[in-house]
């Protein structure tokens, strides 16, 4: 069941690079980095995106905030179709979608301070004319950094401020999307939890919505309602993200969950013990993705597409051996 307060909304999202080759440089092929990305994301909701590295989160990510054009799909905000946008629409958009990378020190001009990469920001969209200082020192406060790191360089901050720092540039611009792409995968376990942590609490007194793109199960337990699983640039399974723990369906999704055991956010578990060679990107999909690292292939997962299941409130499926359940 989808509900109407929903912010964000994706429809099949699909993103091909092409491949050049040859002394011409003409298009020999395609990276098929994004096949079938839909889901949707309520006002005030974090939406975990969980998938191993190369299967296509960063790249939806990027399209969302449109730094990349999708090769297909639809892509709608606040049910305005904004595929397509462009000039003021675009700009307005810009605002209100803001993304966060998981390295802040690449986020951040090295030559500048803290304060003049935020006040940058706030005069590039012309807002709080006049004001920007104070408003710079409120966002230092928003997450929990002060003045004195107002005049610092980014090489001077620990991992933990320069993301602080990030967020509060990103925060900047008062959005009202976030995408938060690994925000903490760069950063000591010690301080992971403490960025985590703040991004909840900005969440709870602001209304702030998230895509929090993550490798790590542990991350979307502690902070996403929901999550939605991705594997070689396709969903596989979506749910709210307590039921994901306690009755995934999808085999890909359960070898994740055995694999990556979930003590506590602290804990840093990064690997994907699945057997076989992971996706190759360069070809396009036919049947179901995981079907060469399947503990259960039958031979129709090779051939055809499994159907989308439905196997309870907000949580689908797409798996022939649950079709066939
Ligand atoms: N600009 C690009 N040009 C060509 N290939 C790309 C580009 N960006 C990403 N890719 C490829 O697309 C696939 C998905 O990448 P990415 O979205 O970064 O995955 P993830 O964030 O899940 O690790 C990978 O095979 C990657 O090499
Ligand atoms: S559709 Fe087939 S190959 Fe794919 S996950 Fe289900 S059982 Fe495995
Ligand atoms: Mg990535």
């Amino acid at each position: 069941m989808e509900h109407d307060d929903i912010l964000v909304k994706v429809e099949n999202l699909k993103k091909y690079f092409p491949i050049y080759g040859g002394i011409l440089q003409r298009v020999v092929g395609y990276i098929y980095a994004v096949e079938d990305a839909s889901f949707y994301i309520r006002k005030g909701e974090t939406l975990g995106l969980v998938g191993e590295s190369g299967s296509g989160k960063t790249t939806v990510g990027r399209i969302l905030v449109k730094l990349e054009e999708p090769t297909g799909g639809k892509i709608f905000y606040n049910s305005s179709d904004i595929t397509n946008i462009k000039g003021s629409e675009l700009k307005k958009y810009r605002r209100k979608a803001q993304i966060i990378f998981q390295d802040p020190y690449a986020s951040l001009n090295p030559r500048m301070t803290i304060k003049d990469s935020i006040i940058e920001v706030m005069k590039v969209h012309r807002l709080h004319k006049g004001e920007e200082y104070n408003n710079a020192l409120k966002l230092m406060e928003k997450v929990g950094l002060s003045e004195e790191h107002l005049y610092r360089f980014p090489h001077e901050l620990s991992g933990g401020q320069r993301q602080r720092a990030v967020i509060a540039r990103a925060l900047a611009v008062e959005p009202e999307f976030l995408i938060l792409d690994e925000p903490t995968a760069s950063l000591d376990v010690s301080v992971q939890a403490q960025v985590l942590d703040l991004l909840k609490e900005l969440q709870e007194k602001y209304n702030y919505t998230y895509l929090l793109i993550t490798h790590n199960l542990a991350v979307v337990r502690y902070i996403s309602e929901r999550t939605v699983i991705m594997y070689r640039g396709m969903w596989v399974e979506t749910s709210p993200t307590k039921e994901l723990f306690n009755k995934a369906e999808h085999p890909y999704t359960q070898a994740l969950l055995k694999s990556v055991p979930i003590p506590d956010p602290e804990v840093k578990k990064d690997k994907f013990l699945i057997s076989g060679e992971p996706p190759n990107p360069t070809t396009p999909v036919k049947g179901c993705p995981f079907a060469d690292r399947c503990p259960y292939v039958m031979d129709i997962c090779k051939n055809e597409m499994p159907p989308v299941e439905s196997i309870g409130d907000e949580h689908k499926v797409r798996c022939w051996l649950v079709n066939k359940k």
